[in-house]
């Protein structure tokens, strides 16, 4: 068997006093949020990964194109031995680099983070599996807190696929890339997938399917307070609804409220009231450009060196490294 790793930064000692915290902060805020790490639990990664199969959700699709393309590129530009991904998920699409990095024989270890335990432990168990060449040492954690207790040594590429960085408001945007910067040393590469700003009807179908999967992903995140804090949502009084604000540059999601009602959350002895109508924002998803990647990259010491898209244009693929 390969050797598997597994750092746990955020065990349910951890996990519940940070959702305790998230939700009395956001439901007592106007207004209201709700921050989207929370939607990732057993059922919302499941759901997410429906998400990535839906006719409307291009960027999946449209990363895989570019990694099938230029993973070769990336493992020889990178040079690194040690690949750690980010909100690593499933690491699906991660295969393709995994593959070009394991044939021309430079990888001796993969480092998955992400918030979510079990998607992680059975991503890293199955990718053990198939490459038994290398090692794995899982990190189970938060990456806008846990970043500075990544293994250290060898030279690195981290990777952040999917868009997920484009979930960050600006300002934790920039402390997140500072706090990556600062796990690199000079020369390593960081791989950044971010989706483009395009035709607003396009960005909103991809936000709001058809099939509802999308709805369903953003309400469990209702089930899941409800879960942990022994709260009472009726998850069927809330309805799913995603925009897209083009001043900002991004999708929001938000949850609208059907009826007035009072929701009781029993772990933070609290009562939050709804006006029928009201919306709580559980998500934004910002749309790059070229330019602000790249400005965004440099303001932290990250100087950018290739910017991949796929043929439509849709998504983008950036390789930078560190000044
Ligand atoms: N990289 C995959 C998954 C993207 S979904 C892809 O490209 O398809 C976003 C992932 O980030 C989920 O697996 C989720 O559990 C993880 N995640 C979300 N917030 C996180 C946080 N604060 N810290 C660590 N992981 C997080
Ligand atoms: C993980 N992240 C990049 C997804 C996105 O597109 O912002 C999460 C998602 N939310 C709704 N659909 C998918």
């Amino acid at each position: 068997m390969p050797e598997l790793e597994l750092d746990i930064h955020l065990d349910a000692d951890e996990w519940a006093p940070q959702l305790r915290t998230d939700v009395l902060n956001g439901l007592t805020s106007s207004p209201k949020t709700l921050p989207p790490k929370w939607f990732y639990d057993d059922r919302g990664s499941d759901l997410f990964d429906q998400i990535t199969r839906l006719p409307e959700y291009y960027p999946t699709n449209a990363e895989r194109q570019i990694l099938r393309k230029r993973a070769a590129e990336i493992a020889e530009l990178s040079g690194a031995d040690t690949l750690i991904e980010l909100g690593s998920g499933t690491s699906e699409k991660t295969r393709v680099l995994l593959d070009a990095f394991t044939s021309s024989g430079q990888l001796q270890r993969f480092v998955p983070f992400d918030v979510s335990e079990q998607t992680l432990i059975d991503a890293a168990k199955v990718i053990g599996e198939d490459y038994p060449e290398m090692s794995i040492h899982g990190v189970v954690g938060d990456f806008e807190r846990h970043l500075e207790m990544l293994p250290t040594g060898g030279r690195r590429v981290i990777v952040f696929l999917g868009g997920t960085i484009g979930n960050f408001a600006p300002t934790q945007r920039q402390e997140f890339l500072e706090q990556v910067v600062s796990t690199l040393n000079p020369g390593d590469s960081f791989v950044l997938g971010t989706d483009l700003v395009k035709d607003h009807g396009r960005l909103v179908a991809a936000y709001d399917d058809s099939q509802g999967v999308t709805a369903e992903f953003n309400k469990n995140v209702l089930a899941v307070v409800n879960r942990h804090l022994g709260a009472n949502f009726d998850v069927d009084s809330f309805e799913h609804v995603a925009i897209f604000d083009a001043e900002n540059a991004w999708i929001e999601m938000r949850l609208r409220s059907l009826v007035d009602q009072t929701v009781h959350i029993a772990d933070l002895d609290l009562d939050v009231s709804f006006t029928a109508g009201e919306e709580m924002r559980t998500e934004i998803s910002a749309k790059f450009t070229r330019d602000r990647v790249a400005a965004e990259l440099s303001d932290v010491g990250l100087d950018l060196v290739e910017w991949w898209t796929d043929a439509a244009g849709d998504y983008a693929l950036s390789l930078s490294t560190r000044r």
